[in-house]
């Protein structure tokens, strides 16, 4: 699947986010090297720490149905500028995921900046 197509799968994704106390709407698609894609958005909880983030929701769902390798996630929120995983997103990402994993960073007009997970997670634990 192409960049554009992936960004327009997380978008559709901030549909389902349940972010009803920051109604920050994140989603992601992560796109799997047999071609599937397995899309997350966050899920936010009363005791803020349960929150999980739209990225490792999509991975906890792609690792659960057996996937083990990925190509890319596409990754967009309604912002000025593109939104870019939280820390504790990439340190869980860093388990799955090479150097050159490709992330697509979009903001809410469907521009959007490509990163490789280096670039976001230079040195990693
Ligand atoms: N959030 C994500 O889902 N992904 C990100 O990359 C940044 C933050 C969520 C967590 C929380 O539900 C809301 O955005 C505000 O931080």
């Amino acid at each position: 699947m192409d960049d554009l197509n992936l960004i327009k799968a997380s978008v559709k994704m901030q549909e389902s986010a349940y972010a009803v106390y920051s109604n920050f709407k994140v989603g992601a698609a992560l796109l799997c090297s047999d071609g599937s894609v397995i899309t997350g958005c966050n899920v936010e909880n009363k005791s803020y720490g349960g929150t999980i983030c739209a990225e490792r929701n999509a991975f906890t769902k792609a690792v659960s149905e057996g996937q083990r390798n990925y190509e890319k996630i596409a990754i967009s929120a309604s912002t000025d500028k593109p939104v870019i995983p939280c820390g504790i997103c990439l340190q869980f990402m860093s388990e799955f995921v090479s150097d050159d994993f490709i992330l697509l960073c979009a903001d809410g007009s469907g521009n959007y900046v490509k990163y490789t997970f280096r670039e976001l997670l230079p040195i990693r634990f």
